[in-house]
Parts: C-alpha cells; structure tokens; sequence
C-alpha cells in the first residue's frame, strides 16, 4: 500500500471504478467510470456506462454537468477507467465529446485493447489535449490494479474469440451435487439462490447440459427480488445430444432459448462469441464441467458451499485426468462471501491451474 498523499485525480479515478462497477457484464461493453474534475479540481459531474447501446461513461458525465457549470468544462480533467473510444457505434465517439466540451486533460487507467475502439487518447492528443495514463500521471498503482481486474474478463473475451466463461457449482459440504436419486432442490439457501439469480441478470448467456435439463427441468430465467422475471434475460443454452422434452420449462417463460445438440461446448460459445455475447455463466451439471475443465474453457468458478452432508450422489466434477497430487487443477480465491448459512467462494484459473 502506498503512503503518499491521495491526490483529487486518486480521488476521482477510485469514484470512477465504484461508478464504473455499477454496470452490467452483460452485452459486449465494457463497464466504465468517469468523474470530470474542473480546472480547481472541484468535481463537476461523474457517469458510468450502463450497457450496450446506452451513453458511454464520458458522455453520461458530460450530459450530467448542470447548466451553470457548463462553462467549467473549458480546461477541464477528465478521469476515466479505460481510454475514451474513437469510433462511432450505437453512440458517438466519447474522444470528440470531450475535446468539444473543451476538456483540456484526460487522465485515463487503462489502454483500450480493442483496435475498432481504441485510438481515442492518440486523436485527443492530436488536438492538444493533455492524454496521460494513470500511471503517467503517478496516480495510485493499486487503483490501476482494480481497474485491471475490473475489465479483465470483458478484454480476454474480446481478443481471444470466445467468452469469459463462469463454472457455478452448488454443493454439499462433501463436494456433492444431488442426492443419489438425482434431486438437487435445494442444496443451497434462498440467500445464495438468489445471488446466483443476481449473477444470471449479469450475462449474455447461462449454458446447461441436456442431463440437467432432463433431471431438473430447471426454467433457467432470472427473477427480480420479489418474484418477477426480470426485464433483461439472458440467452439459455442446452448443449447435448438428446431433445430437450416438448413440456420443458425453458421451452416456456421469458427470454429466449437455443438448444445445440453437440458435445463441442468451444463451437457453441464460439457462436455465442459470434452473437457479442462475452460473459458466460455454465451452470452445470458435473458431465458438462468436467467438460469445460478438461478443454480449459473455464475462466472463473462461483463455487456455492451449503452445511449439508449427503454422503453419497454425485459429485461436482467427475474425472479431470489427475492421478496425482502434482497434477491437480488450481485456482486462485478472490472473494469468499457468507450468504446465510452458505459460503459463495469465488475463484480464477492459475497458470499452472491450465488443463
Ligand atoms: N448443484 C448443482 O450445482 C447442479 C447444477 C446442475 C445440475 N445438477 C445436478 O446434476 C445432475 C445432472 O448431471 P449431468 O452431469 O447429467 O448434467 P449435465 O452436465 O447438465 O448434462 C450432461 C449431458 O450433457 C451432454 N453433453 C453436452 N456436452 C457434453 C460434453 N462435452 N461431454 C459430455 N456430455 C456432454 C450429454 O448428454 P447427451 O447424451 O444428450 O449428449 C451429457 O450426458 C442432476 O441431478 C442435477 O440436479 C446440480
């Protein structure tokens, strides 16, 4: 941890990532901040982009200033997540935005790795904007960090062609999945239930095996605290090869659904990929993440821990092809959190974690 004063632009790019993860996972954008500071370091206004087809973080902030202060954007800073883009898609380009409302700085954490968006911070500069990055700018390294791992799953999706890809488990204590009958209803508390409901309405798509859906006849949709689908759903996807039953739930309710009668999980999200779809969630069951595990298409792991002992019926994972210890697949914790009576840890993939 630093020890050097915080500064207004530490200041504000930390408002900026708060602001920046209150956006969605969902639909191919990135989730930014921005706080645009006046030429006295006051802040005059802050945004955050919403999804796709919505303002940008910058244009948000911009629209955001209030009329008596418009004239304060003249010489102003602008302190951003990732750099401002310089293309136009469903919006216009964030990087002539700012140079007309005459921002004289831009102080941005991160590059943008994509070459459709990228090249803002180049044009501004072309126009005599001060462009720097946070770390040009000497702000705080473990600011640059959060950033990073904010935009990590959304810039991995983008340049390697297939989505980020989240492994949800719920299991016993004793790592079991279902009862021997299969039944699974419920292993985990109503907290993690609708945690995980949290997590759906945050991607593109939740992908299940055929066994799932024969066994539970799951409805796969996200419902709102209350009880209500909610107004966003993701895309559900049935990979296997028999049919999906004629009275399935998912066949009815909200949202659309898609079944792929193939074993080639990769194919399905490289079409998924294909759609603009960058966050996955796998929802099991265990043949399909053993699956996933052995093709090293799992990026991520939400694993749901519930006080409950069975004793017996399957387990989360079934064979990786580890013999020894040496081989085992490893992760890294990022966050454990008390749901209830349940512990949700959440994990991403080590090097040598790599099937
Ligand atoms: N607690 C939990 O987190 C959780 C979550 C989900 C399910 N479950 C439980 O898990 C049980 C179902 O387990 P399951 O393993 O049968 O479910 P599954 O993984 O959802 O489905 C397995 C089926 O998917 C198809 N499949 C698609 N791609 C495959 C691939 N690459 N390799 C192998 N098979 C592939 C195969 O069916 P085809 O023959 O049709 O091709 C396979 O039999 C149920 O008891 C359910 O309650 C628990």
């Amino acid at each position: 941890m630093e020890t050097r004063p915080i500064t207004r632009e530490d200041a504000a790019l930390e408002r900026a990532l708060d602001l920046a993860a209150r956006g969605t996972l969902a639909g191919g954008n990135p989730r930014v901040g921005c706080v645009l500071l006046a030429a006295d370091g006051a802040v005059l206004a802050e945004g955050w982009h919403r999804g796709a087809g919505t303002a940008h973080a910058e244009a948000a902030a911009l629209a955001a200033v209030a009329p008596q202060d418009r004239a304060r954007l003249v010489g102003a800073t602008a302190v951003v997540t990732l750099e401002p883009c310089h293309h136009t898609g469903r919006t216009p380009p964030c990087s002539r935005a700012l140079h007309a409302a005459g921002v004289a700085r831009v102080v941005h954490a991160l590059d943008d790795p994509t070459p459709r968006a990228g090249g803002g911070a180049a044009w501004l500069r072309e126009q005599g904007v001060d462009v720097v990055t946070a770390a040009e700018a000497g702000l705080r390294g473990e600011l640059v960090t959060r950033a990073r791992e904010l935009l990590a799953s959304w810039a991995t999706a983008g340049l390697r062609g297939r989505p980020w890809l989240i492994g949800k488990t719920a299991t016993t204590l004793d790592g079991r999945v279902a009862a021997p009958d299969a039944t699974s209803r419920w292993i985990t508390g109503p907290e993690a239930r609708a945690h995980a409901h949290e997590v759906r309405g945050q991607v593109d798509a939740i992908v299940v095996g055929t066994g799932t859906v024969l066994a539970d006849d799951p409805a796969l949709t996200v419902r709102t605290p209350g009880g209500p689908a909610a107004p966003r759903q993701p895309v559900r996807v049935v990979v296997g090869e028999r049919p999906v039953p004629a009275h399935a739930r998912l066949r009815r309710g909200e949202g659309e659904w898609l079944h792929r009668p193939t074993h080639d999980l990769a194919a399905v999200l490289g079409e998924l990929h294909a759609r603009g779809m960058r966050h996955v969630l796998l929802e099991g069951g265990p043949t399909l993440l053993t699956a996933a595990l052995r093709a090293g298409l799992v990026d991520e792991l939400h694993a749901y821990v519930a006080p409950v002992l069975l004793g017996a019926g399957p387990g989360a994972v079934g064979d990786l092809g580890v013999t020894t210890i040496g081989q085992a697949l490893r992760w890294r914790t990022t966050s454990i959190r008390r749901l209830g009576d349940d512990v949700l840890l959440t994990a991403l993939r080590t090097r040598e974690g790599k099937c």
